[in-house]
């Protein structure tokens, strides 16, 4: 382990009575998944997030926007959860076990948190596994393969929409909801693999902080909250999460 853990960050995680956790692109960048804004593989440094992640963009041209997300639902099927992911599902074991409260506020579609064992999770911005009929509105999983055509039917005649959150679009009320009583109860936040641009993720960590909540940061590079976090820890979340958790065990002697 390269990145040094201060020693007061894991007694914090051991004495904490409610974690929550947000999670942004950077922690499925280990799976291989492409982020957002790293600048040369980002997904919005290859493509114009308003060509293609707004309703605008959908309604314009509904075949090129369902491919596109279709391509990445079935990219994400072929990846699997990575030692970040598995070390924040771990963790949950453990709090529960405890009897400490954890939530998990991811902005990711993939679901890979899930895959990975993790129960108590938001999706701020929905999933790329979920599909929705723009007529009937129904919703269903797709895991299979990719649709024959597009934009995908749906039984009624309608057209599916990927059941993501886009630009300009509202978030999931029940999402945001579940998150702000989480963020008001709890007394450690995380802010991993996000690079804090997009609201109302951005603004969490000081939700956190009104709530009396000591933070962490964990990315690759410093953001616009790196000044806020009581601790800003700069390396792979695949890395320092699985040596945080572990080193919290170490100290319980679990
Ligand atoms: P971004 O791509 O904006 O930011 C990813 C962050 O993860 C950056 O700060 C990277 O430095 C960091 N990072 C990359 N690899 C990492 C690693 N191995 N360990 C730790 N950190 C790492 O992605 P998000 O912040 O998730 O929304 O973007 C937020 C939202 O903007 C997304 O949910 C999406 C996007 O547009 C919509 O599409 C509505």
């Amino acid at each position: 382990m390269s990145v040094p853990i201060p020693l007061e960050l894991v007694d914090a995680l051991r004495a904490a009575r409610a974690v929550v956790v947000l999670t942004g692109a950077g922690i499925s960048a280990e799976s291989g998944i492409a982020t957002f804004r790293d600048a040369m593989d980002g997904l919005w440094a290859k493509f114009d997030p308003s060509e293609l992640a707004t309703p605008e963009a959908f309604a314009r041209d509904p075949a090129m926007v369902t491919r596109w997300y279709d391509e990445r639902r079935l990219r994400c099927a072929k990846v699997r959860p990575n030692p970040g992911h598995q070390a924040l599902a771990k963790l949950e074991q453990e709090l529960a076990r405890e009897h400490r409260s954890f939530m998990l506020i991811t902005q990711n579609v993939d679901r890979l948190h899930q895959k990975a064992g993790s129960v108590n999770v938001v999706e701020l911005h929905g999933s790329i596994w979920v599909w929705r009929c723009v007529t009937c509105g129904v919703e269903k999983e797709y895991r299979g393969g990719a649709f024959d055509s597009y934009p995908p039917a749906c039984g009624c005649g309608g057209v599916l929409r990927p059941g993501v959150v886009w630009f300009g679009e509202s978030l999931p009320a029940e999402a945001i909801r579940a998150s702000e009583k989480a963020l008001a109860a709890c007394d450690l936040f995380f802010s991993v693999g996000t690079s804090s641009v997009v609201f109302p993720a951005a603004d969490f960590i000081h939700a956190a902080q009104a709530a009396g909540a000591r933070t962490v940061e964990v990315n690759l590079e410093p953001t616009p909250v790196s000044h806020l976090a009581d601790w800003s820890i700069f390396g792979k979340a695949g890395e320092v999460l699985p040596f945080l958790v572990a080193e919290k065990a170490a100290k319980q002697g679990d």
